[in-house]
């Protein structure tokens, strides 16, 4: 029987992985976009899975060598797709000690200090994101799952007024709950209105004003007509496209007065408040009655990061709570399982308990601020190029530009396609990487600045290449194509 860690040159699987984990990080990055396409990756992967195994070593480095075309350089600092964070330097290593130390951070008894680091890293957010200390909170796997754990305490809460037990009755005994919120909502929180068996039926899209945010009058009128109708109020910290805030100093109050939940989306756009420049737009939030935000995306915590706050911390654990004999609850420490929806989970913490102590305050509100400088700039650099248009000035870290077909002819639609073509084009030449989306009816790409390492030399390079790439595609469009 072979030795399952003799290697390649006698190296463990570890070393192999962590040498390529330090060249993988290292910079200068060479290009961002991976080049292998479906097919070479699976047939780099689909190999034969052999009865007897194969030492441990060649599996690490089969994968690395299989793996490599078909990764896109998402932690690197010139990558503007989607919402995607990097990887602090203490993050990245403490997660990977998470894997070694392998904790189930279901409960205390499991592993102590997974549950600690918890402990101490939630009340760190709290005071950072101007969250009262109070609140419960969970450390979930995404702002997906952070807002299914605060919509669960919602749930729960909201029934409560009307002597229902939901976790012990079930829906079927319940009356439908509606949720209040604006079309700036992101579908994550209507995924979790669908998975609490609340029914994206039941959410109503209320008017915003000309800046996006949801209108007070209307969230007065439709809870007034809601009477007694337990309800739910969805409001948005940074939407995904313009980065648009809620005016929550004023919709808190008014929910309120008709006694309804009020959970704040942000899973970017809370860290806003860790930055005495863009604090303000979060006037009013401590009002709310949850929060959602990711560590994976601002924060530059690697995947698998974001956090559930809640004001009613009896609600979070009616909703989540489990227990059996075998589970050894603690009667002094948090038992983070009465707080999670899993049982059984990676010890999260000690990523982001690293990456806060590594930045500390004046760090995260210096990354905030840089990265809304460079959304800032890029929008407004890409925008004023020839063939393309801005179509916003940033709030914070996010912006949005068009590109326009230089045909005299051209309709929206083809500026449509050529916007698409664009994206695409940028992100094969490999400088950086946008990815797009549909604004106001109209394709355009999204400019999305999250990471701790982008400089100004990134985005000098980024300007430039995207300058050459459209310059090209311009020079190339000779009739309008109509679809
Ligand atoms: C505003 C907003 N809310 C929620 C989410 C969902 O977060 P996650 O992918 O971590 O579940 C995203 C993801 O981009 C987002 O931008």
């Amino acid at each position: 029987m072979p030795d399952r860690l003799t290697t390649i040159a006698g190296a463990h699987p570890l070393q192999l992985a962590f040498d390529h984990a330090l060249e993988y990080i290292a910079r200068p990055q060479s290009r961002v976009a991976g080049t292998a396409t479906l097919d070479d990756l699976r047939s780099a992967l689909g190999v034969e899975l052999t009865d007897t195994g194969i030492d441990a070593a060649t599996v690490i480095e089969e994968l690395i060598e299989a793996c490599k075309d078909g990764l896109n350089r998402s932690s690197g600092s010139r990558f503007f797709g989607w919402v995607i964070g990097g990887t602090l330097p203490s993050a990245l290593a403490a997660d990977l000690l998470t894997s070694a130390w392998d904790q189930n951070a279901a409960i205390y008894a499991h592993s102590p200090a997974a549950a600690i680091v918890e402990e101490v890293a939630g009340a760190w957010l709290k005071d950072i994101l101007n969250i009262p200390s109070t609140a419960s909170f969970a450390f979930t796997n995404g702002c997906q799952m952070a807002h299914f754990t605060a919509l669960a305490a919602a749930r729960h809460h909201v029934l409560a007024r009307f002597s229902i037990d939901i976790e012990e009755a079930g829906l079927a005994a319940a009356p439908a709950i509606r949720v209040f919120t604006s079309r700036k909502v992101h579908t994550s929180s209507v995924s979790a209105t669908r998975m609490l068996g609340i029914g994206s039926a039941n959410i109503h899209y209320l008017a915003t004003n000309d800046a996006g945010q949801l209108l007070p009058e209307a969230l007065e009128t439709a809870l007034q007509q809601a009477g007694e109708i337990p309800s739910i109020v969805i409001l948005q910290a940074g939407d995904v496209n313009e980065g648009i805030y809620d005016d929550f100093a004023t919709l808190i109050p008014i929910a309120q007065r008709h006694n309804t939940w009020v959970h704040i989306d942000g899973a970017f756009g809370l860290w806003a408040a860790a930055s005495p420049s863009y604090a303000y737009l979060l006037n009013g939030s401590h009002l709310a009655d949850s929060w959602a935000i990711d560590g994976h995306k601002w924060l530059n915590v690697p995947y698998d990061s974001a956090y559930a706050f809640i004001a009613h911390p009896e609600a979070h654990q009616a909703a989540m709570s489990k227990g059996a004999s075998y589970i050894v609850a603690s009667t002094d420490a948090r038992d983070p399982i009465n707080f999670n929806p899993e049982m059984s989970r990676r010890a999260r913490g000690f990523a982001t308990y690293a990456a806060l102590r590594e930045l500390g305050r004046n760090g995260i509100a210096s990354l905030v601020d840089r990265c809304c400088r460079f959304a800032t700039q890029l929008t407004s650099r890409i925008g004023a190029l020839p063939h393309a248009e801005a179509l916003n000035t940033p709030i914070i870290n996010q912006g949005l530009v068009r590109f326009l077909n230089p045909s005299p002819t051209a309709t929206v639609a083809d500026h449509d396609i050529f916007t698409n073509q664009i994206i695409t084009a940028i992100c094969a030449e490999g400088t950086a990487f946008f990815t797009g989306t549909t604004f106001q009816g109209q394709r355009a790409m999204r400019i999305s600045v999250c990471n701790w390492q982008t400089n100004d030399e990134d985005i000098d390079a980024v300007v430039s290449a995207v300058e050459t790439v459209l310059a090209t595609a311009a020079n190339q469009v000779a009739v309008p194509h109509h679809s």
